[in-house]
């Protein structure tokens, strides 16, 4: 049988091959080294150039020059889009559109929102680690990811947006589809299911506004400007993305990185007060996410002394960012202590992650959680058994075995 991973090696220039995919940040370090800046080919064989010297990618995150807008590409993007009644988000604009959204959708996304979140959180998370409690108790075992790490940021989308007890089954099952499908043709089915229903939720919320964050971006006025339906339900679709797979990773990724370093793991267990740079530190040395959103040059624009010329796709690497060692002393080591903190994870300038104080709280309680829940936990398979996801753009458990 062929793999999708094998089937790269069939890309000519596309350096995420098997071997690559095997161990991402080795990979990164050998083309580091070997010049910062690459032309390559990404796995659907279009071109693009790769960046990857944290000062440069940094650059780059906030380089106006580099438009998220597809119509900037050069060549006519073939990558991955959604239905034009979704496309209208914060992650496919920038210049005053993005600004005209971002103000709006701020309005929404106040730290009032998040603090009213952590209490419905912190009870989710209880309600998740009892259950993965239950099952270990009855066999030995159970999975991090299925019964923690996926459902608990799920549900945090859902409070958000307020979406009914009711639909949560039926919500879950199509974000689910949409984000690991059995077969990837399931998707634009699952795709199609979950804007239905913010349509459906949208017209709902107008007729009945409610103390949610749907409420006050439908309510939310700037200078008589207010957003448009599409934008609203791309804004709720983007906002369901982004919250929920990157959180899973950082949680799921987060805690095998504490088990894999127990010395560090018993300190932060010993002083919770930790947990915050614990938090950051993970976001560095995780980071599921390889490289920020594909860009494309407005104009000839010259990065780590390669010009890249109008029209191209670029893609900067969060992953050999954070393993950098001319940013970072011994890169490669997790150290919650380390000297030269700071990260790209959440992104920079003005795509700066708009969930980063939801992510950070989200992180802390479901990792503060889990480990005082469980005095004890540790893997239930040996690290090389581990079921990693990897693709040229995300890093990830598949699964995580543990027991208490
Ligand atoms: C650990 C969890 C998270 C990580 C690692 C993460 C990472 C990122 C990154 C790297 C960007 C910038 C992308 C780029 O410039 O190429 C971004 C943007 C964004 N994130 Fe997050 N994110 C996380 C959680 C969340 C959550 C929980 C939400 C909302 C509930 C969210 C909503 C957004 C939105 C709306 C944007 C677009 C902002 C803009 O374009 O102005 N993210 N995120």
């Amino acid at each position: 049988m062929t793999t999708q991973q094998d089937s790269l090696r069939a890309v000519p220039g596309c350096p995420f091959d098997h071997d690559f995919l095997a161990d991402p940040f080795a990979g990164y370090g050998r083309l580091r080294a070997d010049g910062p800046v690459h032309r390559i080919a990404l796995p659907d064989g279009s071109p693009a150039w790769l960046v990857l010297r944290e000062a440069d990618v940094r650059a780059g995150l906030a380089d106006p020059r580099l438009s998220l807008d597809k119509a900037h590409s050069g060549g006519g993007y073939k990558g991955f889009s959604l239905p034009p009644a979704l496309d209208a988000n914060l992650l496919n604009m920038d210049g005053a559109d993005h600004l005209r959204l971002r103000r709006l959708v701020a309005q929404g996304f106040t730290p009032r929102h998040v603090e009213k979140l952590r209490g419905p959180v912190q009870a989710e998370a209880d309600r998740l680690a009892d259950a993965l409690a239950a099952r270990i108790a009855a066999e030995g075992s159970a999975d991090v990811v299925a019964g923690f790490s996926q459902p608990l940021p799920l549900a945090v989308i859902g409070d958000l947006f307020a979406v009914p007890d009711a639909d949560r089954p039926a919500f879950s099952g199509w974000v689910a589809t949409m984000l690991l499908p059995e077969d990837p043709r399931q998707i634009p089915e699952a795709v199609r299911q979950i804007h239905g229903y913010f349509v459906d939720l949208v017209a709902e919320r107008r007729r009945t506004p409610g103390d949610d964050l749907l409420s006050e971006l439908i309510a939310a006025r700037d200078e008589g400007d207010r957003l448009s339906e599409n934008e609203l339900v791309s804004l709720a679709f983007l906002i369901l993305l982004a919250g929920s797979e990157n959180a899973q990773h950082l949680i799921s990724g987060g805690l095998l990185t504490l088990l894999r370093h127990p010395a560090q793991l018993a300190e932060l267990r010993a002083d919770f007060s930790l947990m915050p740079e614990t938090v950051e530190e993970l976001l560095r040395h995780v980071n599921a996410n390889q490289t920020a959103i594909r860009r494309f040059a407005t104009e000839p624009i010259e990065l780590g002394g390669t010009t890249i010329p109008r029209g191209d796709t670029v893609m900067l690497s969060l992953a050999s960012a954070h393993r950098d060692p001319a940013r970072y002393t011994a890169p490669d080591t997790f150290d919650i202590h380390r000297a030269d903190k700071g990260h790209l994870a959440l992104g920079q300038g003005l795509h700066y992650c708009l969930g980063a104080p939801l992510a950070r709280m989200e992180i802390d309680v479901a990792l503060s959680t889990l480990l005082r829940r469980f005095p004890n936990l540790a893997l239930a398979v040996p690290a090389e058994e581990l079921a990693w996801r990897t693709t040229f753009r995300t890093h990830a458990l598949g699964a995580l075995k543990v027991r208490g």
